[in-house]
């Protein structure tokens, strides 16, 4: 006969001390803004990005952030020889001496070498590369990927160490072994920009501590990762002012407003199969944009292929970017400019009416401080800061109106950094 289990003792979850989750700065203001104050003890935190995006330099730099109090940090070293994270430590700067690296790749032997130096934070870099001896697997394979991860994550939580894991993905897929671990962890880092470009975005994609607010903004740079401390001004430096196509939208991740520029390009409908192609915004949400816009407003749109960009290399999934697709697409149709000082928000649906938008009163203030002067918004919204002004407007096609009467005459196109 099958025995029965004991009943365990309850705890009231009142009486349970919840204080120990309390996060510990990694000293870059950036990834602390993310991490709601930095990287909580006993944690697990998987950072994910495509290979060559900078993940091993920003963990070198959250390790040497952090040794640099005297805490101690262990490095993981199993893509990179110790000499070459030297190397790349001494690029970025001074390399403090409660900095270790640790050129093995056994799982067992990382947890028994943390497990005797008790550092404060252990970096993975990459999970990827390292075993199990007893797993029958090649390293990178997904029993081997949960195996260790769980064999890590089980020692860090019991002694209290904070464990950032690097995992590679890649955009199609092919790559795709660390997403089987983002349950196991308490916070997932999303870490991306276009390699080609110097901007880069850190993003909580989940986070066990706290909402996932907000987004770090970097550029890569000949020593490192630096942070840009306004993203808005940085996203709007070189836009060219008096251009058909061309919208700004204060866009919000997680808490954090930008402004950016939305530009759409409309040119005669050629052969190619698709008619929409978007860049840093969501295909799908762009397409919807663009079908309200047809059916509701303009007309035309089958005639075109359209191309809509976040233009600086962006990427943004808030749907209060959707009015800024449609009027760009209006615009670049038209050839028709948008007054400079005037910027977009709101959600469309498929009744081309203007929804309400999350934070709005964040959106504007960040507008008004870079010097814009209008905004379009939904019905909803009835506050401003001094010296902005409102346009509500219920509909796509009532705030096209308003803005074929506010259109200044063509005019050339000039070179600014802000606004005119
Ligand atoms: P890396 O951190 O190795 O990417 P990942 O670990 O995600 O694969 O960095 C990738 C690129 O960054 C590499 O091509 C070189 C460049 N880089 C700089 O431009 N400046 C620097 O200071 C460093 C360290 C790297
Ligand atoms: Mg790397």
């Amino acid at each position: 006969m099958a025995t029965r289990a004991a009943p365990a003792t309850l705890s009231p979850l009142a009486g349970v001390d919840g204080s120990s989750a309390v996060p510990v700065p990694t000293g870059l203001s950036e990834v602390d803004e993310v991490l709601g104050g930095g990287l909580v003890p006993g944690s697990v935190t998987l950072l994910s990005g495509e290979p060559g995006i900078g993940k091993s330099t920003l963990t070198l730099q959250i390790a040497a952030s952090t040794a640099s109090t005297g805490a101690g940090v262990l490095l993981v070293a199993g893509e990179e020889a110790p000499a070459q994270v030297a190397a790349r430590a001494l690029r970025l700067g001074t390399v403090p001496d409660s900095l270790d690296v640790l050129d093995a790749l056994d799982v067992d032997v990382v947890v028994a070498t943390f497990a005797e130096a008790r550092p404060q934070l252990v970096v993975v870099d990459s999970i990827q590369t390292l075993y199990a001896a007893d797993v029958d697997s090649a390293p990178g394979s997904p029993t081997q990927l949960r195996e260790c991860a769980s064999r890590l994550l089980t020692a860090a939580k019991r002694l209290d160490i904070s464990l950032l894991l690097v995992g590679h993905v890649t955009k199609d897929g092919s790559l795709a072994g660390p997403r089987l671990l983002e349950h196991l962890v308490d916070t997932v880092l999303g870490f991306s920009g276009d390699r080609h470009g110097d901007l880069r975005m850190l993003r909580a994609v989940k986070h066990r501590f706290g909402a996932t607010t907000g987004v770090g903004v970097f550029e890569m740079g000949a020593v490192g990762l630096q942070a840009v401390d306004d993203p808005s001004e940085r996203f709007l430096r070189d836009r060219l002012v008096g251009v058909a196509g061309s919208v700004v939208a204060p866009l919000v991740d997680g808490r954090r407003p930008v402004l950016a520029e939305v530009q759409a390009l409309a040119v005669p409908r050629g052969q190619a199969a698709a008619h929409l192609t978007s860049q840093g915004l969501p295909a799908g949400r762009c397409r919807l944009v663009t079908a309200v816009l047809e059916r509701r407003a303009a007309q035309g749109l089958d005639q075109v292929d359209l191309f809509v960009s976040l233009a600086g290399g962006g990427r943004s999934e808030d749907p209060g970017a959707d009015l800024a697709v449609a009027v760009a697409a209006w615009s670049a149709l038209n050839d028709v400019v948008v007054p400079p000082d005037v910027v977009i928000c709101g959600e469309l649906g498929l009744a081309g009416e203007i929804r309400a938008v999350s934070h709005a009163d964040r959106r504007l203030q960040e507008a008004h401080r870079l010097g814009f002067r209008r905004a379009i918004v939904p019905t909803g919204v009835s506050s401003a800061p001094a010296g902005l002004q409102l346009v509500a407007r219920p509909t796509v096609s009532a705030a096209l109106a308003w803005l074929a009467e506010a259109v200044p005459r063509a005019s050339p196109a000039v070179h600014t950094p802000a606004i005119q």
